[in-house]
């Protein structure tokens, strides 16, 4: 067996193992490339700088859209100051992306977790962009 053939199955195994375990792929390559700098691969975020994403409830999904594609700050002190990250905005992100990153999060990081679909995203985005 040549070296290209023995790595061509390794990589497929590996393919296809990381995909049996993550059905939402774009959200997590989305999500470790956007996201995870900050609130980690893992969701635990960095201590007093940047809040965690894991919960045992549902997410807001609502709210997160807003939260994503507009960003937000200064809601959370501590030691008596607002953190000192705050949480830039994405506005560049499709209704589509948005939904693969948050059901991915949501899958990743909260057992209570409902699937949410692109036409939903949309009707977010479109009320934030109202309340604004
Ligand atoms: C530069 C660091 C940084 C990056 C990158 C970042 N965030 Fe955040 N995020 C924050 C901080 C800081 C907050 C808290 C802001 C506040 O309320 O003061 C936050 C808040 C949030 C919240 C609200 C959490 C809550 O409990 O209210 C969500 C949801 C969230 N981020 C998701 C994401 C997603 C999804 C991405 C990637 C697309 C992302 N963040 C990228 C720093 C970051």
């Amino acid at each position: 067996m040549t070296k290209k053939i023995f790595f061509a199955i390794i990589l497929s195994a590996l393919l296809y193992y990381s995909c049996e375990n993550t059905p939402y792929v774009q959200g997590q390559f989305l999500y470790e490339n956007k996201c995870a700098n900050c609130h980690q691969s893992n969701g635990e975020g960095l201590g007093n700088l940047v809040p965690s994403l894991r919960s045992d409830k549902p997410a807001d999904i609502s709210s997160w859209v807003c939260i994503i594609t507009g960003g937000k700050k200064d809601t959370i002190a501590s030691d008596n100051s607002f953190l000192v990250r705050e949480m830039p905005a994405f506005k560049n992100l499709s209704p589509t992306e948005l939904a693969n990153i948050i059901n991915y999060v949501n899958h990743s990081f909260r057992p209570e977790f409902k699937e949410t679909t692109i036409k939903e995203i949309q009707t977010y985005v479109a009320e934030c962009v109202n309340n604004q």
